[in-house]
């Protein structure tokens, strides 16, 4: 018998357009953002602009509500700051009834600037610093302690103001569906909650009130909270059996997830996210099913934070730049390897310089280069933003890979997104960005864009203008021996001979 000789698989990507040759997709388009033209958006406002929706706003705490009261008595959320704190976003927040979750000093003074009341302020986070800590305690904020010296620097404010003050203590959990979020809080596994619990009740005047647990962002599993949940139902059950309680509420931080997608997950969002409901059953049938029977029910706080904005948040941008790219065709370089190279780097460098040359197995791709980047999609490093052409047509779809506008290799917004063929000008939107986006932005390279919000009349607002280089430069000192630039132009002009 002749044996075959033995050949290694590739794997090789089938990219839509091969797939579709005949290209007949059509490009969903975004006209519009809650009936403005985004035409209308750009001419007023510029490019890139990150536009708001206050409806959709709304209809998402509504229904984040709605859901958890539909089965649980006393429920309470708490707009979490860091997610977006653009006062105005916030202050829809709260004009809907949420409390303030902060993680810092500046989203305290954030807070209250916006109105709320310290006690209406759920003050979170590893690090707090004394002066924040001093505000918080004397407004009467419900602070979340994290850790050891946090509770030793609370118990000697509660010794100097000669009285009890009430915290709540946040926990970690191993819910078994993703890494345990062991940086914040105390484990609730292993007794160590429970212990400092005892401990803070024998030797300190805070009284513990609460137990805090935010498993992490982004769950698509909400099972997860069913696990959560039931570990904080028996720790407030042990520390009452320890003399440590009794625990009035149970806070379930943040992390429902939004319809954004991450990058390799292969369920469209409408079908991998759980919706509100998922989360409430989950969360309040597993308090209602362990907590003692006949026992008033705790009071339950959330933080939701993504899950609310996200999807009301637009990147509008515009192509700068079209250019076509050349892709490693896997196929073209095994023959190249085959003809002789000795290495895989060898064969992929013959295949450069002779079947690329030659424009054989050349495989291109569209690509356009936008006017908003990655120093404003932080997001985009976890998550694949749909894009939209701001305009119809009637040209099919192909694979794009979608730079931003950054002088730096790693600006891709989406290495592959389905697109016609766009041109310089042409406007896209990118949806949904409303999480976080805002809030980790960086001021690098490029000004950072205005921020418009629609109201549910329809109505523009501005509510952030796009940043000057004044903004930028105003902090910036330049020392007394710098103050005079020594760069007058060489005599001979710009190089010196
Ligand atoms: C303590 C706490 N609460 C709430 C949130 C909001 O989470 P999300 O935006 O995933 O809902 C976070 C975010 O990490 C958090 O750390």
């Amino acid at each position: 018998m002749n044996p075959q000789p033995y050949v290694a698989p590739t794997i090789r990507r089938v990219s839509q357009a091969s797939a579709n040759p005949q290209r007949l997709g059509r490009a969903p388009v975004m006209e519009a953002i809650d009936g403005v033209a985004v035409t209308r958006l750009l001419e007023t406002h510029g490019s890139p602009l990150f536009v708001f929706s206050e409806s959709q706003l709304r209809e998402k705490i509504r229904a984040a509500r709605a859901a958890f009261e539909s089965v649980y008595p006393h429920v309470t959320f708490a707009w979490s700051y860091k997610t977006n704190y653009l006062n105005a976003i916030c202050r829809v927040f709260h004009q809907e009834g949420s409390m303030a979750e902060v993680v810092s000093g500046f989203e305290y003074e954030k807070a209250r600037i916006n109105g709320v009341a310290g006690s209406r302020i759920i003050f979170n986070g590893p690090w707090k610093t004394p002066g924040a800590l001093r505000r918080a305690v004397a407004e009467g904020a419900l602070i979340q302690v994290d850790n050891r010296d946090e509770i030793l620097a609370l118990a000697r404010l509660a010794e100097e103001r000669n009285g009890p003050i009430e915290v709540g203590i946040r926990v970690h959990v191993d819910t078994g569906t993703h890494a345990v979020w062991s940086k914040f809080g105390f484990n609730a596994d292993d007794g160590e909650a429970l212990r400092m619990m005892a401990w803070v009740k024998a030797h300190t005047r805070l009284i513990i009130r609460g137990i805090h647990c935010h498993v992490g962002t982004f769950m698509l599993d909400a099972g997860a909270y069913a696990i959560a949940a039931k570990a904080l139902v028996e720790l407030a059950m042990a520390a009452e059996a320890a003399g440590a309680g009794p625990v009035e509420y149970l806070d379930l931080g943040g992390g429902f997830a939004s319809h954004a997608r991450l990058h390799g997950q292969y369920l469209p969002p409408e079908q991998a996210t759980p919706g509100f409901k998922d989360y409430a059953q989950a969360i309040c049938g597993t308090i209602k099913q362990h907590w003692p029977a006949g026992r008033k029910l705790p009071h339950l706080y959330l933080e939701t934070g993504r899950a609310l904005v996200d999807e009301a948040g637009y990147l509008v941008s515009s192509v700068v730049a079209v250019k076509q790219r050349r892709m490693h065709d896997a196929k073209a370089v095994f023959a190249a390897y085959g003809k002789g190279g000795t290495t895989p780097a060898a064969a992929l460098g013959a295949y450069g310089k002779g079947d690329v040359a030659n424009g054989q197995g050349v495989n291109r791709r569209n690509a356009v280069v936008l006017d908003a980047g990655i120093h404003i999609l932080y997001t985009t490093a976890w998550y694949q933003p749909s894009i939209y052409p701001a305009a119809m047509t009637t040209a099919g779809v192909q694979p794009t890979t979608v730079y931003g506008c950054l002088c730096m290799n790693i600006d891709v917004i989406r290495e592959e997104a389905p697109l016609p063929d766009l041109k310089a000008g042409d406007a896209v939107v990118m949806h949904p960005v409303g999480a976080y986006n805002i809030t980790q932005s960086m001021q690098f390279i490029a000004y950072r864009p205005a921020v418009v919000m629609i109201d549910p009349e329809r109505r523009v607002h501005l509510i952030r203008r796009r940043e000057t280089l004044e903004d930028v430069q105003g902090p910036e000192v330049v020392p007394e021996h710098l103050a005079h630039s020594n760069n007058a132009p060489a005599a001979s002009g710009r190089h010196e001979s």
